[in-house]
């Protein structure tokens, strides 16, 4: 991938990131009327480069790096708490397997049309969940994520916000919230509707105005529509979309949805797309980085801010030529990958790694002195 390439687009798009603190009411579609910010960086899952995914641990790690908003996946327990897991099914990243007590809750479910076996935060109550212990999901390459194994319970979303709160006070800035929604069509089929105590637990924490440092994201329009209209929900909502597939309730596929026509549609309700990375620069058959669509550039003309997903430091995760042979769970050329996106115009990205995220970020920004932008 050429940065020349890049740079070419790069004079093509506006960039519509918002701060933190925006004070502006709850219109979608209002992207484009936004003052310029720099792009934000996102803790995904915490820092979930160093320390097992959804732990307070991982939270705080990515807050003290400095991230601009940490990112809870939600998911319910049985008697409808909101806790943090990537999805329902938690065999991957706790140590329910090892609970003789529980055996017997091992299942096999199809959740948005995908088979599981295992152990599911539907079928357990808070106090049972609170007995387990976080584990790291990718041992193979985060090996030094292991050593944490074992310490850290799974957290409640209102603990997640008690600690962003806490952190901002003491950070003396505030860190955002980034909550999405998982399988919600699903959550709301078992009785266990995730936008209630999603809602209630925003409205708990005094962060309910469009100027609250909250992004609501979700794969599911639908999900996102209903918050919008019949929770009257005022923050700032984001649509995720993915490479290929459609939303689990909905015929248009995500293809559409970020179509020029489809991002118009999608902009009556939401304020930003949270697309896969390689939507808005696809690999080649090689796995290396090819030329930019017009994704950034579309979003934004329908007043979208562009949130994409997911930027890990690890060989394995990145491009075929950025990558440094031959380690997997070694470092390749992150920091070129991200100053490449963000070259796009995008608003903010997802990153397991905080902390490369913001040299990156301020790199791109020229908040760094004496450093040359294109390195990594
Ligand atoms: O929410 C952004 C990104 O996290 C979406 O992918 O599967 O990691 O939740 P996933
Ligand atoms: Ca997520």
């Amino acid at each position: 991938m050429s940065l020349i390439i890049v740079a070419g687009l790069l004079a093509a798009v506006t960039a519509v990131a918002i701060p933190v603190s925006a004070d502006t009411q709850a219109t979608p579609s209002d992207g484009d009327r936004h003052p310029r910010s720099q792009p934000l960086v996102i803790g995904h899952r915490g820092a979930s480069g160093y320390r097992p995914e959804h732990t307070l641990a991982s939270y705080e790690l990515a807050a003290r790096m400095g991230a601009d908003f940490i990112e809870p996946d939600l998911v319910s327990t049985k008697d409808h708490v909101l806790i943090v897991r990537h999805e329902n099914e938690i065999s991957g990243t706790t140590d329910v397997a090892n609970h003789p007590e529980f055996a017997d809750r091992k299942t096999t479910k199809t959740i948005d049309d995908v088979v599981f076996t295992g152990w599911f935060t539907e079928d357990f109550t808070l106090a049972e969940i609170k007995t387990l212990r976080a584990i790291e999901r990718l041992p193979a390459i985060r090996q030094h994520n292991t050593i944490y194994d074992g310490l850290f319970q799974v957290p409640t979303f209102a603990e997640v916000l008690a600690l962003r709160k806490e952190l901002s006070r003491e950070l003396h800035r505030t860190i955002g919230i980034y909550p999405e929604t998982k399988h919600p069509t699903y959550f709301r089929e078992k009785g266990l509707e995730l936008e209630t105590p999603l809602v209630r637990a925003l409205k708990r924490a005094d962060l309910t105005s469009y100027s609250s440092p909250v992004f609501i994201q979700s794969f599911e329009l639908t999900n996102l529509k209903t918050l919008r209209k019949e929770f009257k929900v005022r923050n700032k909502l984001v649509f995720l979309t993915s490479a290929s597939g459609s939303p689990i309730d909905d015929d248009n596929s995500y293809a559409y949805y970020t179509s020029p026509q489809g991002l118009a549609k999608v902009a009556k309700t939401v304020n930003g797309i949270g697309p896969d990375k390689g939507q808005i620069i696809p690999r080649d058959a090689a796995g290396n980085l090819t030329t930019p669509t017009t994704l950034v550039h579309d979003a934004h003309a329908a007043g979208l801010l562009v949130h994409p997903y997911t930027f890990r430091a690890e060989n394995d995760f990145l491009p075929t030529n950025l990558q440094r042979e031959p380690n997997p769970a070694d470092y390749g050329r992150i920091l070129h990958e991200m100053d490449i996106f963000l070259q796009t115009g995008i608003d903010g990205f997802f990153t397991d790694q905080a902390d490369i995220g913001v040299l990156a970020r301020d790199r791109f920004v020229g908040t760094r002195q004496g450093e040359a932008v294109a390195g990594g």
